[in-house]
């Protein structure tokens, strides 16, 4: 299959915060925020596979500052990295206070997402075309990340 560089299937997804959207402190509620990075993460996945996929895990989900009913979340969802089946989205939130034109980075997390075939069962995914230092400096980060998830997983299942 063709590799696909990155820039291929970048996505950014926004949405005002309504009072629905909030805690009783009036923040944007966290469980809204993951569900926002997930559908990124998912968007830029299906894009890049051309499959259907699903979230496998999240690792080092930060909630870096607070999101006010108000303001615009900016969700830019990245590929960092694939594997056999799998794909690393790095999802990078910003918010917007419109009333004054400031933008915070308020959240990021990187998503596992599997490319699944029409049975439901994960299936190849095209390798991403890594174009420059930065991308191969995330994609060898990204590696490590599932070395240690992996080294995590098999010290668990020995406990
Ligand atoms: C994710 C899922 C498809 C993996 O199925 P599986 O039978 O364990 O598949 P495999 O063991 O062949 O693994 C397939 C790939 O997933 C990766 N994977 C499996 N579990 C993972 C995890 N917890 N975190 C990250 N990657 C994971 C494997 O490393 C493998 O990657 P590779 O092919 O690039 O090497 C399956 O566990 C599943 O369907 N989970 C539920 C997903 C879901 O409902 N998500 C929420 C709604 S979208």
């Amino acid at each position: 299959m063709e590799p696909k560089p990155r820039s291929a299937s970048t996505v950014t997804m926004t949405q005002i915060v309504l009072p629905f959207h909030a805690n009783v402190a009036g923040n944007m509620h966290g469980g809204e925020v993951m569900k926002l990075m997930d559908s990124a993460a998912g968007v830029a996945a299906a894009r890049h596979s051309l499959c259907n996929v699903v979230t496998a895990s999240v690792t080092q989900l930060s909630f870096i500052e607070p999101i006010f009913v108000g303001d615009l979340v900016l969700c830019k969802a990245e590929l960092t990295y694939t594997g056999n089946t799998s794909m690393e989205v790095y999802v990078k939130v910003d918010a917007e206070d419109l009333n004054r034109g400031i933008i915070k980075h308020v959240c990021e997390g990187y998503f596992f997402m599997v490319a699944l075939d029409r049975n439901g069962r994960p299936t190849k995914v095209r390798p991403l075309l890594v174009e420059n230092e930065e991308e191969q400096r995330c994609y060898e980060a990204a590696q490590e990340r599932i070395r240690h998830m992996k080294e995590v997983q098999s010290k668990s299942e020995n406990c």
